[in-house]
């Protein structure tokens, strides 16, 4: 027989990281819409061009990673590698600048990237994302800063760094790009990958892990910022400042997507080994407007939510998952299985106000009852799921019309009376 495993670089996601997972689903979205950030749903797998466009030809994400095929009528598609793209096509697809007066989206699902899998780093990952459009103020690359911040902060995430830096936008970018092609000539023994991409989108050459080490005093992109972009990066620090946020600019931050104009951001965690950045994003500016929508300046960012729970986790994160009270029914003879049952079930429903009448807390999962099995073996099992109460049908008990919880640890228990 065969056995089958889960694809390279895929991964199950049961138990505690399932629950850790909800948490952050929670946690994000309460952080989203609270500041009237709305859900956009998009599929899956779009046109593959969409992303070729928007990412850019010469991209990792694109040259390397992208999960493309051919459905039955021989139409190129491509697994989202992102969210942003996706976004912005339904933005413009259903005029959404024409209908929501503030564009403000968030999203949340699954992620391809055929890359080399590592801790922290998965062929497919979640993310959640949020996207500003249509605002070009500096205030709305503070406000996608400070929402990615509070749910990492939320999340117990400590020991975090957030990388900022300006792209400028493409009239400085040019006189950039001249600088960097001058002093990326000289450098000898360029590996093939830079070589290519020097003449075509010579920025890339920053993001590269191989020549790093060769690249002693670049040109930053401050040299050249036009005094706009300049401005638009003071304000956006001025603000970030007045609210107490930490960061530090980082000129080497260029980010592995070719939309970005002015601000980019990371925030980087100590905790997690080498795929360090928890989330990131910044400010597209010309991204609608190249794919065929209206001029909307924009700016949003995603979170890791793999790498997210990593750090989360080595932060205590999942010590206190379960804070739900666990109750468990059990029944000494099987005649009273019916009673038992139904008893469970207004529990869980919450039927006359029971969970107080047993002095149960509000936030309780049930579980049981169980037929054919020794009282026993029914306790044994309400130790494994953690229980911290056990409802006993007993028959004596229920002739007095009472049933009996147990406290799982400390062994009293006490009677209640329990007239259906
Ligand atoms: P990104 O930096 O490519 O940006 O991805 C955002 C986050 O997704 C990363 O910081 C990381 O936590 C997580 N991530 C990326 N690749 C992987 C992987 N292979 N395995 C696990 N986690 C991964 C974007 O995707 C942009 N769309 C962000 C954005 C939104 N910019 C503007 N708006």
């Amino acid at each position: 027989m065969a056995v089958y495993k889960a694809p390279r670089g895929t991964h199950d996601i049961f138990g505690e990281l399932a629950l850790a997972l909800e948490k952050l689903d929670v946690v994000a979205r309460n952080a989203f819409k609270k500041r009237n950030f709305k859900e956009v749903k998009t599929p899956i797998f779009e046109d593959a061009a969409l992303f070729t466009r928007s990412i850019g030809e010469t991209t990792d994400i694109v040259e390397k990673e992208m999960y493309v095929f051919e459905d039955r009528k021989g139409r190129k598609l491509a697994l989202r590698p992102e969210g942003t793209a996706s976004l912005v096509r339904a933005y413009i697809e259903h005029n959404l600048n024409q209908t929501e007066p503030i564009g403000k989206f968030f999203y949340s699902g699954e992620m391809f990237r055929y890359e080399r899998p590592q801790a922290g780093r998965y062929r497919q990952f979640s993310q959640m994302g949020a996207e500003y459009l249509g605002n070009p103020n500096p205030s709305a690359d503070a406000e996608i800063i400070l929402v990615a911040a509070e749910i990492l902060k939320a999340l117990n995430i400590k020991d975090i760094k957030i990388h900022l830096n300006s792209l400028g936008c493409s009239s400085c970018r040019a006189e950039f790009r001249k600088k960097l092609v001058e002093y990326f000539s000289s450098v000898k023994d360029l590996c093939q990958d830079c070589q290519r991409r020097l003449e075509k989108n010579p920025l890339r050459l920053l993001d590269c892990k191989i020549d790093a080490e060769k690249f002693q005093n670049v040109p930053t992109m401050h040299e050249c910022l036009c005094s706009d972009c300049r401005t638009h990066f003071e304000q956006v620090q001025f603000l970030l400042k007045e609210v107490g946020c930490e960061y530090e600019i980082n000129h080497k931050l260029v980010r592995g997507l070719d939309y970005y104009t002015r601000t980019v951001f990371e925030v980087r965690s100590s905790s997690v080994g080498s795929q360090d950045a928890l989330c990131a994003g910044g400010r597209y500016d010309n991204l609608i407007a190249e794919l065929g929508g209206p001029q909307v300046p924009s700016v949003g960012f995603a979170l890791g939510c793999e790498r997210v729970l990593m750090a989360a986790e080595k932060n205590g994160f999942f010590n206190n998952l379960n804070s739900e009270e666990k109750i468990f029914i059990a029944v000494a003879d099987d005649e009273l299985f019916s009673r038992a049952f139904s008893f469970a079930y207004e529990l869980i429903e919450n039927k006359d106000n029971i969970r107080s009448l047993c002095s149960f807390k509000n936030n309780i999962t049930v579980e049981g009852p169980f037929s054919g099995k020794s009282l026993k073996s029914q306790f044994k099992l309400a130790d494994r799921i953690g229980a911290s109460k056990t409802v006993i049908f007993g028959k004596n008990e229920i002739n007095a019309g009472k049933i009996l919880i147990k406290n799982m640890t400390t062994q009293e228990q006490k009677e209640i009376s329990y007239k259906k």
